[in-house]
């Protein structure tokens, strides 16, 4: 009788402890970056881009993903590869992705490329919060929620080849949404520093923005290019 209840005992501690360990692999990070890029800034560089088949897409930022980070900065990726991307469960949303997450990768594809590697290397990191269709759906809704280009261009920020501020862009950004954005620059052909990206952090349910635990490394310049597109 002794032996047989130090054995439950046991069993509910190993237990205990096996779910604690499954709990905390489910959920490895702490926030997210909801990632949008400037796509002048992609198509312009050395490398060069090419349009989606759908055509050349709206002058605007586009999401390059959602990606969950931790607070220490380091990140995890590619969590399950028994989850691929399955581009049948977000089929109602290829409308939006086209316009507002297309791709500019070449060869000119449909996105799915794109899509997949967000899904395949983030997203399933996050699977414990956002299944694939939310995952998705909810990087559409978060960019509608903040517009970008508008806070610049309210500003005075335009998409038009000059050099701004790095001060006045943040400025303009945590005006406008009441958010501090990281911004990640790259190197026009000519090797001029230019506006790539905006990192824009979201708590760790994907329920809405929050002030970044932690920003990412890499500088801009502190005048920066903002090209056409
Ligand atoms: C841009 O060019 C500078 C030097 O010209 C270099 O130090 C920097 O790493 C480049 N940035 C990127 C993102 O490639």
């Amino acid at each position: 009788m002794k032996i047989q209840s130090n054995n439950v005992l046991l069993l509910i501690q190993f237990l205990t402890l096996h779910s604690l360990i499954v709990l905390s692999a489910s959920q490895d990070f702490d926030f997210f970056y909801l990632v949008q890029q400037w796509p002048g800034s992609y198509c312009d560089t050395q490398q060069g881009c090419c349009y989606p088949k759908t055509g050349k897409p709206a002058a605007n930022f586009g999401i390059h993903g959602l990606w969950p980070n931790r607070n220490d900065g380091s990140y995890p990726s590619n969590c399950d590869s028994s989850n691929p991307f399955d581009a049948s469960k977000i089929s109602d949303l290829t409308n939006q992705m086209q316009s507002d997450w297309p791709t500019l990768a070449c060869p000119s594809n449909d996105g799915l490329t794109f899509w997949g590697h967000e899904w395949d290397k983030h997203g399933t990191c996050s699977e414990s919060v956002l299944d694939q269709h939310a995952y998705f759906s909810t990087a559409l809704k978060l960019k509608t929620q903040i517009d970008l280009l508008n806070a610049l261009q309210s500003e005075g920020i335009q998409a038009n080849g000059e050099k701004y501020s790095l001060s006045d862009i943040k400025d303009a950004i945590k005006g406008a949404s009441g958010y501090t954005p990281w911004i990640e620059c790259n190197n026009d052909s000519s090797g001029n520093s230019q506006l790539y990206q905006i990192y824009l952090c979201v708590d760790s349910s994907a329920s809405g923005f929050i002030e970044c635990p932690v920003f990412p490394h890499g500088s801009c310049a502190s005048s920066v290019e903002f090209p056409s597109f």
